[in-house]
């Protein structure tokens, strides 16, 4: 597919909106799952044009950039991640001219622009992988085992279940770590180099500032590509090097990446998605040469408790001290249950564990819906489902609660294993977003919606929110407005205070924050004036009762 603006505009500079160099130490950033955002044309699938016409929103939240999710041409089998022209936007989702009328409209809002590269792998219906002469060198074939190659090369399984390797009618194997629509390409072929580097250039020219990249950790498999030897894999990714993520090898890429950013003016950035078995491992993907960020998932699967929280702040934040990068907060996202509901089920837990995040020194990044406090839909009909790992009974690096036991291309049949409903798929937090009205779509668009709505979702949506005083949302802007006006607060140190048992309490230039993990009131000396509070403080005289998982900023 060829695909060209109808109304050209010539290779441009990032209009360096956000606040100044280095902008992106401290951002904070808003992730667009782009098929949940807003539909345009109500087809009931979100679009660039529903992003475009709801930037208001994002320039209100008060966000410096956004994350889009792929909206490249694709077949679909993973939301997009499965792509088959790095170059053409997806009918589904618009077309070239709407991508340059977004990325030039969010410039002109003051919002800098991500978008998602998907690296480690192509879809199956890309030209290379339909092409055999080409497939053979650009993605990984190998030869079975047993007597007539019947079985796979090696005991890879795929993150989303069953095995990582697929024959051909030919009698060879392809590897695809995820789907099989998914083969993995070949990171040693110079061919892939130059068209990723290629790919970047074209969005690069398009004036977006950033990218996002998938699978940061997994384009470099170990020599000889050796057996495991454990038969849950996915229990293992992100605890130890395995030899298909997180190898050495990966940093010479994002190395010549960073390059080709640094040789474009405005500070273009790439933030790695990669899952490292340990802080420090994962701060070598945000060395000098490399990578601006990296989320930080440790924090994101930290319990909701003292020492949980605070030896993960310790370890992310020396472990970036170390190479001289910021450290990237992130809480939610389109491939984890959305916070509210993993921390517990619980909406004041949420609303706390966002104001510690935003209190941080660092960067974060926020998914759509969570300012809205949505949680998790937990009881979406298996003949909705659109998450791969469903069809393959698999639980993944993103799955959360037990593994199911699974079919291969069957959707699994045993029913959630967590009693709170929480089964670890995918399309639970993919929900499309509530922005007005009574009634489902409330407002996502003219149509209805890909993903069902629940009915009971009206007081949760944008226009009920705005402007009343306890609600998630205007906490959300109130926090994101206080975060820009407190000079040195995004990018600045902390240091630990002393507090009772149960609470966190550090300062940051201008505030202290507090942090009550336990679900009753605690007291504690009157630490100054709130300036922002999750849950409302009680103020006795000296003393200040913080209510139960609540967090509290006070001016100091
Ligand atoms: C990580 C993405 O966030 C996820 O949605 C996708 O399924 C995998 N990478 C594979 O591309």
């Amino acid at each position: 597919m060829t695909q060209e603006l109808t109304s050209p505009t010539p290779a441009r500079q990032s209009s360096g909106p956000g606040r100044g160099p280095r902008w992106w130490r401290d951002a904070v950033i808003y992730q667009v799952y782009v098929r949940s955002f807003a539909d345009s044309d109500g087809d009931g699938v979100g679009d660039l044009r529903g992003v475009c016409e709801r930037l208001p929103h994002l320039k209100d939240l008060g966000v410096d950039a956004v994350w889009l999710t792929p909206f490249y041409a694709s077949p679909q089998a993973d939301g997009g991640y499965d792509v088959a022209d790095y170059r053409a936007v997806d009918p589904l989702f618009g077309d070239l001219q709407d991508a340059d009328d977004l990325i030039r409209s969010a410039h002109e809002a003051g919002l800098r622009v991500i978008v998602d590269i998907v690296p480690n792998h192509t879809s199956d219906q890309h030209p290379w992988f339909q092409d055999p002469d080409l497939a053979r060198t650009r993605y990984i074939f190998r030869p079975g085992k047993g007597a007539n190659g019947e079985l796979p090369p090696n005991d890879w399984e795929s993150v989303f279940g069953g095995p990582a390797w697929t024959r051909t009618d030919r009698g060879d194997w392809y590897l695809h770590l995820f789907a099989p629509e998914q083969p993995d390409l070949d990171w040693d072929n110079p061919d892939v180099h130059a068209e990723f580097a290629a790919i970047l250039r074209f969005w690069l020219d398009l004036g977006v500032d950033g990218f996002r990249i998938d699978v940061a950790h997994g384009m470099v498999k170990a020599p000889g590509l050796p057996d495991i030897g454990h038969g849950q894999q996915a229990k293992l990714i992100g605890t130890q090097v395995l030899p298909f993520f997180d190898q050495d090898g990966v940093h010479a890429i994002h190395r010549t990446w960073r390059r080709l950013l640094d040789s474009y003016d405005g500070d273009r950035i790439g933030v790695a998605e990669a899952w490292a078995p340990s802080a420090e491992r994962l701060a070598l993907y945000v060395r000098p040469d490399e990578l601006h960020q990296a989320f930080n998932f440790q924090f994101l699967n930290a319990d909701w408790h003292v020492d949980a929280l605070r030896s993960v702040i310790d370890d992310s934040l020396a472990a970036t001290a170390s190479v001289g990068a910021p450290t990237t907060w992130v809480l939610s996202n389109h491939d984890v249950v959305r916070h509210t509901t993993r921390l517990g089920g619980s909406l004041d837990r949420a609303r706390a564990a966002t104001l510690l995040m935003l209190a941080l020194p660092g960067s974060a990044y926020l998914y759509q819906g969570e300012e809205l406090g949505l949680p998790e839909v937990t009881d979406l009909p298996d003949e909705v489902r659109q998450d791969p790992a469903f069809f393959r009974g698999g639980q993944g690096e993103f799955g959360i609660g037990a593994p199911r036991s699974g079919a291969d291309t069957e959707p699994a049949t045993d029913g959630p294993a967590d009693p709170s409903g929480q089964d670890g798929f995918r399309d639970g937090c993919r929900v499309p977003l509530p922005w007005s009205g009574e009634h489902p779509p409330y407002g996502f668009g003219p149509g209805g919606s890909w993903l069902p709505q629940p009915a009971d979702w009206r007081a949760l949506t944008v226009a009920a929110q705005t402007g009343d005083p306890n609600s998630t949302l205007e906490l959300y802007r109130s926090a994101l407005a206080l975060r820009r006006s407190l000079p040195g607060l995004g990018d600045g140190g902390m240091s630990w205070q002393p507090a009772p048992e149960g609470v966190l309490a550090f300062s940051r230039p201008g505030l202290l924050c507090t942090v009550n993990t336990l679900g009753r009131d605690v007291e504690l000396p009157l630490p100054g004036q709130p300036l922002l509070s999750s849950a409302p403080a009680r103020i006795d005289g000296g003393t200040a009762v913080l209510p139960g998982d609540s967090c509290i900023w006070w001016a100091i």
